[in-house]
């Protein structure tokens, strides 16, 4: 009887992701990638990777103190333009999307004549939050009193206006926020009054974001995942040394473990993976070598913005911040596609979106809530990060350079308060 009840079993193979090939590298970015494919074969073949000129320690408070945290998030998150949405997530006029970055409530609108808005999501009567998720809209009304803010943030009606009283509705606007979007991306800037400067903030990124042409893609799925501290997490997507040990069944069987190409842009940072598609055709011709099928990139935007497999059809796009605690993190995590979404790719993208969300987070995200166990455990010792984790290490150079420079903003401004810096080993 056991036996043929296992007859009649089939085991199905798990499904992975179909990622798909795509012919969006043209020009100089097609040189570029070309370039990283050439600099992976070769490291495929020496068994080596892009390396850091030394290790470097990281002093483990940098991971605990919720002063320094507290410095982190004052001098860089609440300065800095964060990418909070893509321009595919607000499709057509009258839209918004809202969401919480390091927990400040936002919402982004775009208004009856196409432009992009970002405010504080908090109604000025009283508080309540103004709206949830994404959707379509011509103004927001507020779900307690059911004031209503038009799509740029002015307060445009007052229920039971008659019995309210008088006050000057000009300054009851939702609270502005700092807004650009470009390369497909919106940027919100947290602090009220300050200025996005959006092209030096990419610098020589910005031609590097340019060439995904984001701004032609669609959003399929978006998922917000919790995780530890927000640098924690963010290390596991700047390294392909881990590959082999935490995704033994997933991403190393389609990956090259411990091989990548490393660039850094200013803050930002773009590497270069090799996937095992990439066997086939090392010891061939180059007119036969397609860096979108043999070479999974990210790109990397600081402070936690990964674009990966941006060259082919089918990538994920995941924003990780943290939120107001040290050890807390949440990553919206997006499938986003090239080609039109409709029925007969919607098990693919279900597949992909689902093989994605049980590698990041049972994978990645649980093996770094272990890491954040272990360094509440060991405060006073540091991490030690390899010559073959330049990525990481160029992270938390970036990170401390733009304290740096936060602090030295913060102060021309005018603001004392002391701020504890992360510790140097
Ligand atoms: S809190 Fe929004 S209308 Fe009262
Ligand atoms: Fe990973």
């Amino acid at each position: 009887m056991t036996e043929m009840i296992a007859d009649d079993i089939e085991i199905a193979e798990p499904e992975v992701p179909q990622w798909l090939r795509s012919d969006v590298l043209d020009g100089e970015a097609r040189e570029q990638a070309m370039d990283m494919m050439r600099r992976l074969t070769v490291h495929l073949k020496a068994k080596t990777t892009d390396q850091a000129d030394s290790t470097l320690e990281e002093p483990i408070d940098n991971y605990l103190d919720p002063e320094v945290f507290a410095a982190e998030v004052n001098l860089v998150f609440k300065r800095i333009p964060l990418p909070l949405a893509l321009s595919a997530e607000l499709v057509g006029k009258n839209t918004f999307k809202s969401t919480e970055a390091v927990g400040v409530p936002v919402v982004i609108t775009r208004d009856a004549k196409g432009v992009a808005h970002a405010m504080m999501n908090v109604c000025r009567h009283r508080g309540a939050l103004l709206c949830e998720g994404r959707g379509e809209a011509r103004a927001l009304t507020c779900p307690y009193h059911a004031w209503s803010f038009g799509m740029d943030g002015e307060l445009r009606g007052i229920y039971g206006e008659n019995t309210f009283g008088d006050f000057d509705k000009s300054q009851r606007g939702l609270i502005q926020l700092p807004v650009v979007e470009k390369h497909g991306v919106i940027w919100v800037c947290l602090t009220p009054g300050l200025t996005i400067d959006i092209d030096s903030w990419l610098g020589e990124w910005g031609p590097q974001l340019a060439s995904l042409k984001l701004d032609e893609c669609h959003v399929f799925s978006s998922r917000q995942m919790p995780g530890p501290n927000w640098k924690a997490t963010i290390e596991g997507y700047l390294e392909a040394y881990h590959f082999a040990a935490t995704h033994p069944n997933t991403v190393f069987t389609v990956n090259h473990g411990n091989t990548m190409v490393f660039d850094g842009f200013g803050p930002h940072e773009r590497l270069g993976f090799a996937l095992r598609t990439i066997d086939d055709v090392i010891d061939g011709p180059e007119s036969a070598w397609d860096p979108s099928h043999h070479v999974g990139p990210i790109f990397w935007t600081f402070p936690g913005f990964s674009i990966a497999g941006g060259w082919r059809q089918r990538m994920t796009v995941a924003l990780c911040l943290p939120t107001t605690k040290v050890d807390e993190s949440i990553t919206e995590h997006r499938i986003v596609v090239r080609h039109e979404i409709n029925e007969e790719v919607q098990h693919e993208l279900e597949v992909m979106r689902d093989w994605f969300y049980d590698v990041v987070y049972n994978e990645d995200y649980l093996t770094q809530y272990g890491v954040q166990t272990g360094v509440r455990a060991t405060g006073g010792h540091t991490q030690i990060f390899g010559r073959n984790e330049i990525g990481v290490q160029y992270l938390h150079g970036s990170l401390n350079r733009l304290c740096d420079e936060g602090l030295a903003a913060a102060r021309a401004e005018g603001d004392t308060r002391e701020y504890r810096m992360p510790r140097q080993a």
